[in-house]
């Protein structure tokens, strides 16, 4: 196992699993986040069940951390190992002669979303962990609030003009790292060139809807509240 790490292939294609399983984390994130926009109760309802279902909590909830830290760390690891290849010069990377500037740059656009989930953590998860495992309330209601506090809670974070700006540049960042991310994933797992066009097609719609849907969600609640 540990040679499939060291091995420039095994880590390429470690990279582009750790994707893939984000890429579905973020389908099903705007899924539920889009409710916001068009059903506030089931948005609600959803994200109570999301939030006390124990399987998610204890199951579901570590793994996706799981990814999303070796996501970034084996970012890193592969940008380093590519920086020293370049001194190679059979390898050597000869600028926009043979890559794209978004290809050249998915770490920095990966640190843009880094540090947005850092900011996205501290706006939401952690004060859900707090509510609930240390104040040890689990009822997902608050007072003043009639029903469920999700949706309210959600909204009092798009008031800010500087927070919505910060995760609209985000999401335009997400939106360029998908984009390249596609087709660099597809190619690591080896995409034979028949399916690829489509395979390319459905990867670029994907980076542009996605990121724009959760452009739209911030916009509609900054001007709706
Ligand atoms: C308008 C856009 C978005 C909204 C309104 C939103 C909302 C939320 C909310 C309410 C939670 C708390 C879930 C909980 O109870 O733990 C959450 C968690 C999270 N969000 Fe977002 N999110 C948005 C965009 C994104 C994007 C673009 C990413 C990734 C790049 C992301 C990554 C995460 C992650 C990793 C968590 C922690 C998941 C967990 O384990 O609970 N979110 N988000």
């Amino acid at each position: 196992m540990s040679g499939f790490f060291k091995s420039s292939i095994g880590r390429k294609v470690a990279m582009a699993l750790s994707a893939f399983f984000l890429m579905f984390f973020l389908l099903q994130h705007f899924a539920i986040n889009i409710l916001s926009v068009l059903s506030p109760d089931a948005f609600n309802e959803v994200s109570h069940f999301m939030g006390t279902n124990p399987l998610i909590q204890y199951g579901l909830q570590p793994v996706l951390i799981f990814g999303v830290v070796f996501h970034f760390v084996m970012g890193f690891i592969l940008e380093l190992k590519n920086k020293k290849a370049q001194g190679v010069a059979y390898v050597k990377n000869n600028g926009t002669a043979n890559s794209t500037w978004m290809s050249r740059n998915m770490i920095w656009s990966g640190v843009a979303i880094l540090a947005f989930v850092v900011l996205h953590f501290i706006d939401f998860w952690f004060p859900e962990i707090n509510t609930k495992f240390i104040q040890g309330d689990w009822s997902g209601t608050i007072e003043g609030v009639e029903g469920f506090r999700y949706y309210e809670e959600l909204t009092h974070k798009f008031v800010s003009p500087i927070r919505v700006s910060a995760y609209v540049i985000a999401f335009v960042f997400l939106g360029l790292h998908l984009m390249h991310g596609f087709t660099s994933a597809f190619q690591s797992m080896g995409a034979t060139a028949g399916r690829k066009q489509r395979l390319q097609n459905i990867g670029k719609a994907y980076s542009i809807i996605i990121p724009l849907g959760f452009i739209i969600i911030a916009l509609y609640h900054h001007f709706n509240h």
